[in-house]
């Protein structure tokens, strides 16, 4: 499905009924990579998942799009589909969204499900880094961040190539001006550190044992921060944690729901 939102045209999954599970990608990837997630919990809860602008099928705009801007993106996007407050998933670059999104708007969560993500921002190295890739897909195009990032998107005993090439169709779609907008956001992004012991919604923490893009100290660390969240480990998965090993991904995420009155 597609609707204008803050006069970009967004893509979206909006199936089931229940209460609402709201699930936002990483970079430079699409709503693809919740496939198994929307397969799994549709039954019981309404799944939206959309395309953050620039990245997979929705529209981009030109210039850095902020963390704040994609999370305004997300908001506009429950007002118009009415769903109410939602557990909001965030992945990696959606989770950075997901904690801006918090601080933004508190009241339209019911809890925060935070997987392979981080609080802190980027170091001046890894900063002048992401602009640099920015340069290198403004000249040479988006196979230059997807022909680096599919192979580290799994752990190693999945990195065989049609594991690989699966992961690569979800960034098949996602276009220069998105990719590098969004280098250009997580370039620019604050530090959420300092603020994360005032999230006061049940959060959960999730981590692939063999992330290599956001190591699980860093998501134990995210867990240690914010009041009262839970941390699960995954074993034999990695950054794409959530495709790569969703049978476990799930449970663990429909347990963790039920355990929490608040998201029911
Ligand atoms: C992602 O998967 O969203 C990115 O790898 C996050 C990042 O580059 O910081």
């Amino acid at each position: 499905m597609l609707k204008e939102i803050n006069g970009i045209q967004i893509a979206y999954t909006d199936v089931g009924e229940g209460s609402p599970l709201l699930f936002v990608h990483g970079f430079p990837l699409s709503r693809g990579t919740w496939s198994k997630q929307v397969a799994g919990f549709k039954a019981h809860h309404r799944v939206i998942a959309p395309d953050l602008r620039g990245l997979g099928e929705s529209a981009s705009s030109p210039g850095p799009v902020a963390m704040s801007r994609f999370a305004e993106d997300l908001y506009a996007l429950m007002q118009r589909l009415a769903t109410g407050p939602v557990v909001l998933v965030g992945h990696s670059m959606g989770g950075y969204v997901a904690l801006a999104f918090a601080k933004a708007y508190p009241k339209a969560l019911r809890g925060l499900v935070l997987v392979g993500t981080k609080a802190g921002k980027d170091s001046p190295e890894a900063a002048a880094a992401r602009r640099a890739t920015a340069e290198k897909v403004r000249a040479e195009g988006v196979s230059v961040v997807v022909d680096a990032m599919a192979p580290k998107m799994l752990s190693p005993g999945h990195d065989d190539p049609a594991m690989v090439s699966l992961v690569r169709g979800f960034m098949a779609g996602s276009r220069p001006e998105g990719v590098i907008g969004a280098l250009q956001g997580m370039a620019d992004r604050p530090d959420a550190t300092a603020w994360l012991e005032q999230i006061r919604v049940p959060t959960l923490v999730i981590t692939g044992t063999d992330d290599a893009i956001i190591p699980p100290s860093e998501s134990a660390a995210l867990a240690q921060s914010i009041p009262g969240a839970k941390l699960q480990s995954i074993p034999k998965a990695g950054h794409l944690v959530a495709f790569e090993q969703a049978e476990a991904f799930n449970a663990g995420l429909s347990n963790w729901l039920t355990s929490e009155k608040a998201t029911q």
